[in-house]
């Protein structure tokens, strides 16, 4: 019996693949509201992929890479190139979660036309599975066109941070009635367009629990509640990588201050010669030959 081996150029793996789990669905996240809590991590390379992977539902390639991997003050200047590259390496280090790729600043907001360009490019060049955008009502019919032609979309609703010009700040949303009134119709609209799941980011606790109860899809909450269906952290603020520490994040590990001690242990073993030992050398005979 002969096997086809296909080249999958989205990925460039061969397949089939070693595929030690399969990999959860758009309609499986779906169906997941009022369930068992869905876990998102970010992700933006192959190898966090791979030690994420088998314990979320959702990778998410979020554009706080701008922050996180390329030391930008904002995620304004985020590139749909950068989206590709970091989308491309994290659908290659998963085979479980679903990977959903941000749509950056830019590439979206003019129409559903200028939307679908960029979503098809992303699905295309990273093989993933659904494109995040951030905004409310005015996103609509942008949503439900990519939609109704098959690119599944994660909306992103309350403190959205692509427009931090305009909003002047990354405090909470939905203090006032207005607001909370306003990010409610929001996150029902796009619900409504077909968004297969939420990100409420920044919200203050009674309006994410109301998004929650009126939405149909599952919402994933970040500074937003325990009632969301689900939940997101960015995972190096998980891991403790920065020192600021925002309320929403919980620290789950405290790396920054152990990869200083580490590098500080390489430095003084470089300076000190201790580093590299004759183990860590090729062609050094380890045991010397006796009367040698
Ligand atoms: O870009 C990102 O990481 C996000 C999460 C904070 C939800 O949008």
């Amino acid at each position: 019996m002969s096997t086809t081996f296909t080249l999958d150029t989205a990925t460039s793996r061969a397949t089939p693949t070693p595929a030690p789990m399969k990999r959860l669905t758009v309609p499986g996240i779906a169906r997941a509201k009022g369930g068992t809590p869905l876990v998102m991590l970010t992700a933006y390379t192959a190898r966090m992929a791979q030690l994420l992977d088998a314990h979320c539902d959702l990778l998410l390639v979020g554009d706080s890479l701008g922050q996180v991997i390329y030391g930008l003050d904002t995620t304004v200047r985020v590139t749909l190139d950068m989206m590709c590259a970091h989308g491309a390496a994290v659908v290659r280090g998963s085979y479980h979660s679903v990977v959903a790729v941000d749509l950056p600043f830019g590439t979206y907001e003019a129409g559903p036309a200028a939307a679908f360009a960029s979503a098809a490019r992303v699905l295309r060049e990273t093989g993933c599975a659904a494109v995040k955008m951030e905004g409310g009502a005015v996103l609509a019919d942008t949503v439900r066109f990519l939609v109704e032609r098959g690119i599944p979309v994660m909306g992103h609703v309350g403190l959205t941070p692509q427009a931090i010009n305009a909003l002047g700040g990354y405090g909470a949303r939905g203090k006032s009635d207005a607001e909370f009134a306003k990010i409610l119709s929001d996150a029902k609209a796009i619900a409504d367009a077909g968004a297969f799941a939420m990100v409420v980011e920044g919200v203050v606790e009674p309006l994410a629990r109301a998004i929650t109860e009126a939405v149909k899809c599952p919402t994933i909450g970040i500074g937003g509640s325990p009632a969301c269906d689900g939940q997101v952290l960015v995972v190096d603020d998980m891991l403790g990588m920065f020192e600021r520490t925002p309320r929403f994040v919980r620290r789950f590990d405290d790396l920054a201050p152990r990869i200083d001690a580490a590098a500080a242990a390489y430095a003084g073993a470089v300076r000190d010669r201790s580093f590299p030992a004759a183990a860590e050398l090729y062609g050094v005979p380890q045991h010397p030959v006796a009367g040698g």
